[in-house]
Parts: C-alpha cells; structure tokens; sequence
C-alpha cells in the first residue's frame, strides 16, 4: 500500500465519542492528511442499524475516510462487508485495542490479542471481497505478561493487511503509562522492507512527539489522537515542523475561532441541542489553558443554545 492511498502520514485516530463528521473536518482543514472514524460494529453494520449508519456519514466532499470496525470473529465482518462497501472506505480498519469491558467481553478490540488466529482471519474475510487496503490497529498485549505485538502483527501481515498501527501500550495500561518507544523501533525493524506501511500511536502530543516517532523509530506516519482533540492546529503545525524546522503556534484568536467554527459544524450537523451538549468536552479541550479559562469553562458547562457557547467563548478574549 502507497502512503497516497491516505494522503500522507498525518493522520487523526480513531476516537470513539469524539472523531465524527464535524471533528474530522475541522482536522481536515488544518491538516490532517486522512481520518479515521469512531469504531462501528461488525455485527451493527450487518443488521443495518441506524445508530451505525450515522457514524458512517461524511461531511461534504470528504474523501479518504479510514472506517473502523471491530467485531470478535470472521462472521459479522462476513455479514458486514456488503453495507461496508457501500460507504467506499479508503481503508478498512480493524480495532485490536480497545479496552472498555462491554467490548472485550465479546471478544472484540483488545480481547482480540489473546486470540491472535481470529485476527488473520478477519483481514481474510475482507480480502476476500475487496481490493480496498485492509489496516490494523493493536496493542503491545494483553498484559506486561503477555507481550505478543510482533507475532500478532506477523499474523494480521500474513494474512494480507497493508497497514499497521501499533498502540505502544498494553491492555491493561488502558491509556496511561508510558507508550513504549522501544517497541516501535522494534517493529519497524521487524517489518522493514516489507512495504507494509507502520503507523504510531501513543503520547503523541506535540509536532515533535510526532517526527521522533517517524525520524526517531522509522515509522511511516502516526495517528493523533489525545493530542489533537481541542488541538487541530497540531496537523498544521507538524507538517510545518517536517517541511522547515520550525513551526507558529495559533493565537488566541484563532483558538477561539476555530472552536467556534467547530461549534457551528456540530450544530449543522446534529441540531443545536445535540450538537452544543456534544461539543462541550471539545471545548473544555480547546480552552485548557488559556488565562481565565476557569469561568469560562463553567458558563459552557451551562451554555445550551450557539449564543449561550458564543457568549462563554468570549469571556476569553475580553
Ligand atoms: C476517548 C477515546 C476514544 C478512543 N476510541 C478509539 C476507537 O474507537 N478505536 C481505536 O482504535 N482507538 C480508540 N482510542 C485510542 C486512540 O486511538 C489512541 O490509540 C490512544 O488514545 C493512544 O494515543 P494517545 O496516547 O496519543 O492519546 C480512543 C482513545 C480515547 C482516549
């Protein structure tokens, strides 16, 4: 698989909660060379859900849409794949790392590292039906006793996926502790040469973060996740960080800007209500840190109309 298939190396992760049509272009405009949506369930997909179809949905004009879905065995996805298709994903994505328990008690996500044999056959499944490159995105194990990434990786590339991301933390580590720069010089090592293209996540929170885990371990690109919610300006930031050595951070009026711009996408795309309730951890996100930040931060927790959040967001700049 060709590094064009999503644009580039700069991409936004996967985010349940977070990562929909109004977060991903706005990362978009600022950079991001491809998305990946929230996880969708194989078995969701299958029966046709409404719920599922709607994190499907584009905003206008998006194209390289990375679609995750996660799902225990080969037979959802093979009830799957007819709907998945039709929404033309980029890459089809399969998630290995979830931890949340109402997923892994299924088998799915992280669970999926104790029983590596499903994972070569999900990527089969797929390959089966399409052409359409096949990525997936795992942790380091189960547990500290149970490191297995290599060998797990090694089935899912045997098994004809294009694309690896490798979430440098065990299941167990759940999202803190450190992620494990070692193993991701260790698994580039392992696939060099292969053409399979080896992406990055974890502690990726500034443009630097990002170019040690390229220039530093030798990936080919990463995905940000943590590091870009309520913080787009990081994708532009980056590729000015790789193309001149230096980059401009935004100013407090574009901050304010562009979460008003995201605001309004929300608002667009899931109504007012919906949208201003959903937005307030993205704005709790973009404002983090920002001088004055406290009483504005309590007016949002209160504001429920777009001129209630317009109102809050201004407190900042007065
Ligand atoms: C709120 C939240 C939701 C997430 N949802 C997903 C998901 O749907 N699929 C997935 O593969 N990873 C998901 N992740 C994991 C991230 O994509 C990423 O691998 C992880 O946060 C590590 O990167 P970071 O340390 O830079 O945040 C999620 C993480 C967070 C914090």
């Amino acid at each position: 698989m060709n590094i064009g298939t999503i644009g580039g190396p700069f991409i936004l992760a996967p985010l349940a909660g977070y990562t929909d049509k109004a977060f991903r272009e706005v990362a978009r405009s600022m950079g991001a060379d491809a998305a990946v949506t929230e996880m969708v369930s194989a078995e969701g997909l299958a029966r046709g859900g409404d719920k599922t179809k709607a994190l499907l949905e584009r905003f206008p004009g998006e194209d390289r849409l990375i679609i995750q879905i996660f799902g225990p065995s080969e037979d959802p996805v093979e009830r799957a794949i007819e709907s998945l298709l039709q929404h033309d994903p980029a890459v089809i994505d399969i998630n290995c790392g979830c931890p949340v328990p109402k997923v892994v008690k299924t088998g799915a996500g992280s669970a999926l590292m104790r029983n590596p044999g499903a994972i070569g056959k999900i990527v089969k499944t797929i390959k089966k039906h399409t052409d359409i490159p096949v990525s997936v995105k795992f942790r380091l194990g189960w547990d500290s006793d149970s490191i297995n990434y290599l060998a797990f990786a090694d089935e899912a590339a045997e098994a004809g996926a294009e694309m690896l991301t490798l979430h440098a933390r065990t299941r167990a580590q759940g999202y803190s502790g450190k992620a494990d720069r070692n193993a991701f010089r260790e698994i580039a090592r392992h696939f060099s040469g292969s053409g399979i293209l080896l992406f990055g996540s974890g502690d990726i929170f500034s443009p630097e973060d990002a170019i040690a885990l390229m220039d530093g371990c030798g990936l080919d690109g990463v995905m940000f996740a943590r590091g870009a919610i309520g913080n787009p300006f990081i994708f532009r930031e980056t590729k000015e960080l790789a193309s001149r050595g230096s980059y401009a951070v935004p100013s407090l009026e574009e901050r304010i800007g562009t979460a008003m711009t995201h605001l309004r996408l929300m608002i667009r795309y899931f109504g007012e209500n919906v949208g201003c309730r959903e937005m307030r951890k993205h704005l709790m996100a973009y404002i983090k840190g920002i001088p004055g930040s406290a009483k504005a931060k309590n007016a949002i927790g209160m504001a429920l109309t777009e001129e209630e959040m317009a109102e809050a967001l201004g407190l900042l700049l007065r």
